[in-house]
């Protein structure tokens, strides 16, 4: 591997050899450790994105590491042909702190996403039941399924066409799903707190028209958790702050600590919906990224999700205060636990650029959204540094 003196080398190489899709920041990394990052240049940077709500432990942490290095001495890949103990260990686990019946394991999230609407699918077909209903301002991955139930014309426009008896409405609106809901719908897709939309909670109102749609003609619900689960908002799933069990749970992201991991949960009525052959993956359920997903489990439950609760609480406080500070330019502070937004007056790119020129990395979301997604173990102290760098920008927009 060339080694390279520094960023702009990195940026030139990047741009003669690669597709032009991501819009990255200005920074190649050396090296990244608990919540920092740092350049090639030698910069220390506060990470309040996490791989995008990916590395839940922070970077380096010692015994994912080390779970991880064991594992591939091990074996690092067999295939679905064998049984492999770290893949059954994490889906005991999965099973036996969140009550669902069935694991399925795949890479990313949107091939979780994938396997959820084939399960739906295959159990609606059954049924006579054929319509998936999604909601604007969703983000469920790119693929061909995902992108269906999805609205925004970015990521979809000339790639047409999409899955039919797919439906996309606007969220939170209980008048909108009672008028589209009938006998045949056969899943409602949902975030019940969305992440690419702007950080946006499910209203309980809005919850409680699906349940009771759900009552009456019989649909699954289907809680795309890749963003907001794996105790991201305090809770294992942030449909957890409500009083709802969806039928089917998507999973990514955090779950494996900054391995490819995704997970499709399904509830106890749908265990044979899928017989042997019907779906499957070669890499999903990768033993090294299982054996990383069992340290995550252990360590949301042993105190990780708690320090998600007490110090989201300790940056949602900070957040706030700001506000008062900056009610010109901060409209509101969303989410829950380390998941946070603040809706600007603003367009936040130009937020972000000037955090980063503060040495923190955060990233904007639904163009006036800053979106905070520190890594699990993040400190008050770290939510202190971040705050002052927000209320430096916040001080620098307001006299510009
Ligand atoms: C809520 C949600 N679902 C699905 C996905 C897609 O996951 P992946 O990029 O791993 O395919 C994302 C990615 O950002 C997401 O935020």
């Amino acid at each position: 591997m060339n080694i390279a003196v520094s960023s702009q080398e990195v940026i030139e190489r990047e741009q003669k050899a690669m597709f032009q899709v991501y819009r990255r920041l200005p920074i190649a990394v050396r090296h990244a450790s608990g919540c920092r990052i740092t350049s090639i240049e030698g910069d220390s940077y506060l990470d309040f994105l996490s791989g995008i709500a990916v590395n839940a432990l922070g970077h380096g942490h010692p015994r994912l590491v080390d779970a991880v290095v064991r594992q591939a001495k091990s074996f690092m890949h067999l295939s679905n042909v064998f049984y492999q103990e770290p893949q059954i260990e994490l889906a005991e686990l999965l099973v036996q702190h969140t009550g669902y019946a069935r694991v399925f394991f795949s890479n990313s999230g949107t091939e979780a996403m994938e396997g959820a609407l084939k399960l739906a699918r295959r159990w609606g077909n059954m049924r006579g039941k054929t319509e998936i209903i999604g909601f604007m301002g969703g983000f469920h991955g790119r693929t061909y399924g995902a992108l269906s139930i999805m609205a925004k014309p970015l990521y979809k426009d000339g790639m047409e066409p999409f899955l039919p008896n797919a439906l996309i409405l606007p969220f939170n609106d209980s008048e909108a799903l009672r008028r589209a809901v009938h006998r045949k719908t056969c899943a409602i897709v949902l975030e019940f707190l969305q992440g690419e939309g702007g950080i946006v909670f499910a209203e309980p109102e809005f919850v409680n028209t699906i349940l009771e749609l759900q009552e009456q003609f019989e649909f699954l619900i289907i809680a795309d958790e890749v963003q907001a689960g794996a105790g991201r908002t305090g809770k294992f799933f942030s449909f957890d702050h409500f009083l709802v069990k969806p039928d089917i749970v998507t999973m990514a992201k955090g779950i494996g600590g900054g391995l490819p991991l995704g997970a499709i949960l399904a509830a106890e009525h749908l265990e044979d919906v899928w017989a042997k052959g019907m779906h499957g993956t070669t890499f999903g359920g990768n033993p090294v990224a299982c054996a990383a997903g069992i340290v995550v489990m252990r360590e949301l439950y042993g105190g990780v999700m708690r320090n998600a609760r007490e110090v989201g609480c300790y940056l949602r406080t900070n957040m706030m205060i700001l506000q008062q500070q900056f009610p010109a330019i901060i409209e509101e502070v969303r989410g829950c636990g380390l998941m946070a937004g603040l809706k600007l007056s603003v367009p936040a790119a130009p937020v972000v650029e000037e955090l980063l020129k503060r040495f923190v990395i955060a990233n904007a979301t639904a163009d006036t959204v800053i979106r905070l997604l520190p890594p699990l173990i993040v400190t008050r102290l770290e939510v202190d540094e971040c705050t002052a760098a927000l209320q430096d920008v916040c001080k620098h927009i307001s006299t510009t």
